[in-house]
C-alpha cells in the first residue's frame, strides 16, 4: 500500500493520507495482528506504536514519552534458528516527526538529531548507567533474521540490570521458548511490559528514561498439544511470570530466593496464572488491566 511516500496521493487525499501516516504511531489498527482477537491489553495509556521495519510490521508496542520506555511489546512467537543477531540499535523517526517514514531506523555513527533526542531513548541513556537494555520483546522468540533484528529498538527496551537479564529472566524466556515450540500447535501471543515503581520513580541517569520495578510477560496459545506432561498442564493455554528488576524490593509480589548464586540474587522470577498477574496489575496500575481478550478462553 502506498504510504507517506506518495506525495501525489497525500496531496489529493489529504486527509486520508495524513491518517495513514499517523496510523504508525497513534494507532494499534494497522498492527492489530500481533494481539490475540486483535484486542491490545485494555487499563494501559500510552502511545500505541505498530514496530516497522523494512516496510513490514513486526509487532506492537505502547510506549510512554513521559518515561521514554515502554509499558509493552506484543508479538507472535515463532520458533528461532541459528544464534542472536548482532545488535544494531534503532530508533522511530515518526516519534519525532509525525510525517515521517514508519520504519525504525539504524542509528547514526555521529550525533543523533535533537528531536529524536526529545522523543525516545538514545544509546547515550544507557552506556556507562549501569542498566542493560532489557528487550521486552525478544529476539530469541523469532525465526525470521528481519523479525529478530526489528527487535533491537529501543522503543522495545527498558533499563533492566544484568542480574535479571542474564538470570532469571533468561531463563523465563528460555523456557517459554521451548514450552511453546513444544506444545502450542496454533498462533502464540505474547505481552511482556513493565511495572512502574509504586513512588519514588527511578530514572538512567540524566533523568530520562524511567527504570522499571517489575517485568512481567504473559502469554495467549489457545490451541495446544493435549498429551502435555502433567507438571506442564498448568501452562495452557496461559502463562504468566513477573521478575524482579530491584534486589531492594519488597517481596509482597516476587519472593527472594536467598540460596541463588549471588550475582542473580533478588532477580528471582515467579511463574503465576494469568488471573494473578492481572490483579497485581489491577493494583499496581490503580486501573482494572486485562492483557487478553477473555482471558484467553474465547
Ligand atoms: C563510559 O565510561 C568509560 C570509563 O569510565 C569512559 O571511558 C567512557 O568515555 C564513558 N562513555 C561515555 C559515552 O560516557
Ligand atoms: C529455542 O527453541 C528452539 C526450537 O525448539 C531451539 O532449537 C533452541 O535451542 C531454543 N533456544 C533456547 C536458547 O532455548
Ligand atoms: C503431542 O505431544 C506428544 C508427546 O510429547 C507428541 O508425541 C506428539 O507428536 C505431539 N503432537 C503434535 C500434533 O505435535
Ligand atoms: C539497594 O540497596 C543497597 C543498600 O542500601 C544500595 O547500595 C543499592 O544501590 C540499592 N539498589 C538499588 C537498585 O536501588
Amino acid at each position: 500500500m502506498p504510504r507517506c511516500s506518495a506525495p501525489v496521493l497525500v496531496v489529493l487525499l489529504w486527509a486520508a493520507g495524513s491518517a495513514l501516516c499517523a496510523a504508525d504511531v497513534g494507532d494499534f489498527a494497522p498492527c492489530l495482528q500481533f494481539f490475540y482477537k486483535s484486542w491490545p491489553p485494555k487499563g494501559l495509556t500510552g502511545t500505541p506504536i505498530c514496530q516497522r521495519y523494512f516496510n513490514q510490521y513486526r509487532f506492537a508496542s505502547l510506549y510512554s514519552r513521559a518515561r521514554r520506555s515502554p509499558w509493552f511489546s506484543g508479538y507472535m512467537y515463532a520458533a528461532p534458528t541459528g544464534k542472536r543477531p548482532s545488535a544494531s540499535w534503532k530508533f522511530e523517526p515518526q516519534l519525532a516527526y509525525p510525517g515521517a517514514d514508519g520504519n525504525m531506523i539504524p542509528f547514526p555513527p555521529g550525533p543523533v538529531d535533537q528531536n529524536v533526542v526529545e522523543s525516545q531513548a538514545v544509546e547515550l541513556d544507557y552506556i556507562n548507567s549501569s542498566y542493560t537494555r532489557g528487550h521486552l520483546n525478544p529476539s530469541l522468540h523469532h525465526h525470521s533474521r528481519e523479525d529478530r533484528y526489528a527487535t533491537f529498538t529501543l522503543t522495545n527496551v527498558v533499563p533492566q540490570k544484568t542480574g535479571s537479564n542474564d538470570g532469571p529472566w533468561e531463563v523465563l524466556e528460555q523456557t517459554v521458548n521451548k514450552t511453546l515450540d513444544a506444545y502450542c500447535l496454533g498462533e502464540a501471543y505474547v505481552v511482556t511490559g513493565i511495572i512502574p515503581y509504586q513512588s519514588d520513580e527511578h530514572w538512567l541517569k540524566n533523568h530520562r528514561v524511567a527504570v522499571p520495578e517489575y517485568m512481567w510477560s504473559a502469554y495467549c496459545c489457545p490451541k495446544y498439544n493435549n498429551s502435555i506432561p502433567e507438571e506442564l498442564k498448568h501452562t495452557f493455554p496461559t502463562y504468566a511470570a513477573v521478575g524482579r528488576n530491584d534486589q531492594n524490593s519488597t517481596e509482597e509480589i516476587v519472593p527472594v530466593d536467598t540460596t541463588a548464586k549471588k550475582q542473580f540474587r533478588g532477580y528471582d522470577v515467579r511463574q503465576m496464572s494469568l488471573e494473578t498477574l492481572e490483579m497485581y496489575l489491577t493494583e499496581r496500575f490503580s486501573t482494572v488491566v486485562s492483557v487478553f481478550y477473555e482471558r484467553c478462553s474465547g
